[in-house]
């Protein structure tokens, strides 16, 4: 009996000296683990006298319960110690000035890809998108411009090994859209376009957004009062100066171009003010040949659509005189030009 114990009385005395939960947990092995002392007697009772055995298994099993329950206090004096600790190191100073605002910023073309489908998305318009890396069909041939036509010198293409382009127009997600759904149609498709040429207003990238509209009884009359609504409402501006010039383009019948009012000095562009007009888009009448490459009937349904330069329409709204550095990556423009990313375009909300 002195000898069980003298068991509790170490295995006590050994736990509370414990300073820190690994050393509880070594104290947990040596008395209690497969091992530890308690289980090496409990083991060992076996070979006491039969008349001890029973009054020693009991004491044995009350120093063991005795010692788990040691353990479950200290562990919990520990942590509760050791949570304590880091608490005191851990402390928040509330004096500190608040962190500055964020430095990344939206850049011009993703904001105006964001107004433009805002104010899309309020009139029913569902977003499509396209690849970037197109074959000639759709982004030539469906749209009516056969091989050998001299659209496609126009267009500057750039040429991929095994007879692909990079697409110089977003055009071709109509295609894609009017293939693989049914008419009616009421689509804008924004993304970046590829052309081989480059000057002051001119990068071999840039960006469009298509817009299409396929319905029954479509006229010239939807796609200005269209477009002209569209640009009142992205300019911000009741009596935008706006001009529907006649124009070619073999995917619409009749075309036209549409160009904004505006004053263009050396560091600045001004809408509004002038003498100078900026073209923003192309657009017209879909051309039946393309409803027919799409299996669409040209005697049930017609359309409009137009396809706009985000690089230009960005530049009159925000005033960015030069396209070259919307893709020079100065972190300086995007800071003056760029947008808080909390600033989410919404048309209630203010574009
Ligand atoms: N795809 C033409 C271009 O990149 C722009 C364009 C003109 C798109 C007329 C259209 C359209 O959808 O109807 O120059």
């Amino acid at each position: 009996m002195t000898n069980t114990e003298q068991l509790r009385t170490d295995a006590l005395a050994a736990i509370s000296a414990s300073e820190h939960s690994a050393a509880l947990e070594e104290q947990r092995v040596a008395w209690l683990g497969k091992k530890g002392r308690i289980t090496e007697a409990l083991k060992a009772l076996g070979q006491a006298a039969p008349e001890e055995r029973k009054a020693l298994g009991a004491a044995l099993n009350a120093v063991k319960d005795a010692i788990a329950e040691a353990i479950e206090r200290r562990k919990a004096e520990l942590s509760a110690a050791e949570l304590e600790a880091r608490l005191k190191t851990e402390t928040l100073d509330m004096t500190l000035p608040s962190r500055a605002e964020a430095h990344g910023r939206i850049h011009p073309v993703t904001q105006v890809i964001d107004e433009i489908t805002a104010i899309f998305a309020e009139w029913g318009f569902a977003v499509a998108e396209g690849p970037d890396i197109e074959d000639d069909d759709h982004n030539f041939t469906a749209l009516n411009i056969p091989e050998a036509h001299p659209a496609r010198q126009m267009h500057d293409t750039f040429y991929l090994a095994g007879g692909a382009v990079l697409r110089t127009h977003t055009s071709p997600v109509q295609i894609r859209t009017m293939r693989s759904g049914a008419p009616p149609f009421r689509v804008i498709a924004p993304g970046a376009t590829y052309r081989c040429d480059s000057d002051q207003t001119h990068t071999p990238m840039f960006h469009q957004v298509e817009g299409f509209v396929i319905d029954r009884h479509i006229h010239m009359g939807h796609l200005k009062g269209c477009i002209t609504e569209f640009l009142r409402a992205f300019f911000e501006m009741e009596r935008v100066p706006v001009r529907f010039r006649p124009s070619f383009f073999p995917f619409t019948e009749p075309s036209a171009e549409v160009d904004i009012g505006c004053r263009r000095g050396r560091d600045e562009i001004v809408i509004g003010e002038g003498e100078g007009w900026l073209e923003v888009m192309g657009c017209g009448m879909v051309h039946a040949n393309v409803l027919r490459n799409c299996g669409i009937d040209p005697d049930e349904w017609q359309g409009f659509a137009f396809g706009l330069g985000v690089e230009r329409l960005a530049m009159l709204k925000y005033g960015i005189p030069d396209l070259r550095d919307f893709f020079e990556s100065d972190a300086r423009w995007l800071k003056h030009y760029g947008f808080s990313p909390l600033h989410i375009p919404t048309v209630y909300g203010g574009l």
